[in-house]
C-alpha cells in the first residue's frame, strides 16, 4: 500500500535525522519543503526571494509559494509508491490544502496514512540547533556537541559541513513560536482523524529510530 508519512514536530525535535534514514530503508523519497525553499533560495528565483524574507524571521513562508512546490513534487513518479513529508503541513490552512492535493493524487484509493508527531520539550532543542551542521553535497545532518566531532567535516564527502543561516538563537526563537502557534494544533486535528503516532524524541537517535521503525513496520502493508 502506498506510504503517506508526515512528520510534525518543532524544530530541532530530530525530523529531518529520522526522515533520511527512514528515507533510506523503505526507499521512500524525502520532501523536505525547508531544503525546497532553500535550494529556491540559492538559485537566486523570485520564489527564492520571497521565502528568504520569512525564513529569516523564523515565519512560515506564504501557502501559495508551498502548496504549489508540494502539490507537483508529489504528481512526480517517484512518489507513486508512498513519500516522507518533512515540514509540511505547517498550519491548518496547509492542512486543509494538503487535503485537496491527496484528493486529487489518490482520488478514492487507499493508502496508509499516518502522521508521526516529535514530541520533546522545548528546553534542549536551541542547544541542539546552534550546533547543527549539514553536508552541501550529501545532505547528512550533525551536531557538533553530541556527535562530538573534532572538526565540521562530512566524514563521507571530506568537504567542510555548513550551518544554516535560521539556526540562530534569536530566529530559533522566532521558530519555537509559530510551531506552537501554527503548527501544534494540526496534532489535535489529525490526533481526531486517527491518524498520530506519537514519537519519543528526547532520546538518543537511534531508540528514536527504533521507535519509528517499530511504528511504520506495525502499520505498513
Ligand atoms: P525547516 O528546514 O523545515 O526547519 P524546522 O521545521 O525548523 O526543522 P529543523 O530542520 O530545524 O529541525 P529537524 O526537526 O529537522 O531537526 P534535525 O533532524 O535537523 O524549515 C525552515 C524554515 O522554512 C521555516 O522556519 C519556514 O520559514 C520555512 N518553511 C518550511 N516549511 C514550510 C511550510 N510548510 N510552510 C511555510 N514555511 C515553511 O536535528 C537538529 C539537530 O539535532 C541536528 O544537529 C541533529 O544532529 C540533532 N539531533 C537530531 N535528533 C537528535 C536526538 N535524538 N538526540 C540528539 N540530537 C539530535
Amino acid at each position: 500500500m502506498k506510504r503517506e508519512y508526515i512528520f510534525i514536530g518543532p524544530p530541532g525535535s530530530g525530523k529531518g535525522t529520522q526522515t533520511i534514514m527512514l528515507s533510506r530503508d523503505f526507499k521512500l523519497p524525502h520532501i523536505d519543503t525547508g531544503a525546497l525553499l532553500r535550494a529556491e533560495i540559492a538559485s537566486g528565483s523570485e520564489i527564492g526571494e520571497r521565502a528568504n524574507e520569512r525564513i529569516k524571521k523564523g515565519q512560515l513562508v506564504p501557502i501559495e509559494i508551498v502548496s504549489e512546490i508540494i502539490k507537483n513534487r508529489l504528481k512526480e513518479k517517484d512518489c507513486e509508491n508512498g513519500f516522507i513529508l518533512d515540514g509540511y503541513p505547517r498550519s491548518l490552512e496547509q492542512a486543509q490544502a494538503l487535503d485537496r492535493i491527496f484528493e486529487e493524487i489518490d482520488g478514492q484509493n487507499k493508502t496508509d496514512r499516518k502522521v508521526f508527531y516529535f514530541e520533546i520539550e522545548e528546553d534542549s532543542l536551541v542547544e541542539r540547533l546552534i550546533n547543527r551542521r549539514t553536508c552541501p553535497k550529501c545532505g547528512e545532518i550533525f551536531n557538533l556537541k553530541t556527535m562530538k566531532m573534532d572538526k565540521a567535516v562530512c566524514p563521507h564527502c571530506n568537504i567542510e559541513l555548513t550551518q544554516r543561516k535560521d539556526d540562530t538563537v534569536e530566529v530559533a526563537k522566532a521558530r519555537f513560536e509559530t510551531y506552537f502557534r501554527e503548527t501544534h494544533p494540526l496534532i489535535d486535528l489529525y490526533s481526531k482523524r486517527g491518524l498520530v503516532c506519537t514519537i519519543d524524541a528526547a532520546q538518543d537517535i537511534k531508540t528514536v529510530y527504533a521507535q519509528l521503525k517499530k511504528a511504520v513496520e506495525k502499520n505498513g502493508n
